[in-house]
């Protein structure tokens, strides 16, 4: 897996790279590593990931089941928003994985996760709908943007909208799997 150069490398515990299955239909991708991230090496390990695997619960889904990364591989400190440089470092080590993993559907979490490849969409009218692009050197094409489960814990009317748009998931996925077909 190609390495980041970013200068997070120098405060960060360790590199969290992409976990799951090698087989996934879908790629989640989430913004950074928090503090137990960090810490255990994995992503989507802290209070936003046991919300996150409650949902996948409610669609009939296990972790192993999917792979799940983020646009950047090593945690900002005080878990401040990853900077322009350091998104731009971590992409190719993205890339690589989504080439590796050539999923059906990626899954955005949050609007860091979605500007990165959609700079110029809004999250709050984005969210909860299939986006379709084409990018250069990229077999997937199929997006689907959600609010960030950690935005989305402590608010209740978020909660119920991601909750909402989560549920739609097996639904998209049989939708870009009918227009593959054609
Ligand atoms: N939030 C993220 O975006 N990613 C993680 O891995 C954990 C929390």
């Amino acid at each position: 897996m190609e390495e980041c150069k970013c200068e997070l490398k120098k405060t960060a515990t360790q590199a969290v790279s992409g976990v799951g299955s090698a087989n996934a239909e879908m790629v989640f991708i989430g913004e950074a590593p928090g503090k137990s991230e960090d810490k255990q090496g994995e992503p989507f390990v802290g209070a936003a990931g046991k919300f996150l695997n409650e949902m996948l619960g409610l669609i009939n889904l296990k972790r192993e089941d999917i792979y799940i990364t983020n646009i950047v591989k090593y945690r900002p400190p005080d878990n401040r928003d990853p900077l322009p440089e350091e998104k731009a470092e971590c992409r190719e080590w993205l890339l690589e994985e989504l080439k590796i993993i050539s999923p059906k559907l990626i899954i955005f979490l949050g609007r860091h996760a979605m500007n990165n490849f959609f700079p110029d969409l809004q999250i709050s009218q984005a969210h909860g709908k299939m986006l379709i692009k084409k990018f250069n050197g990229m077999s997937t094409k199929y997006f689907f943007p959600l609010y960030h489960p950690a935005a989305a814990l402590y608010d209740g009317s978020m909660r119920e909208v991601l909750i909402g748009d989560f549920k739609k998931i097996p639904k998209v996925l049989k939708e870009v799997e009918k227009r593959e077909k054609n």
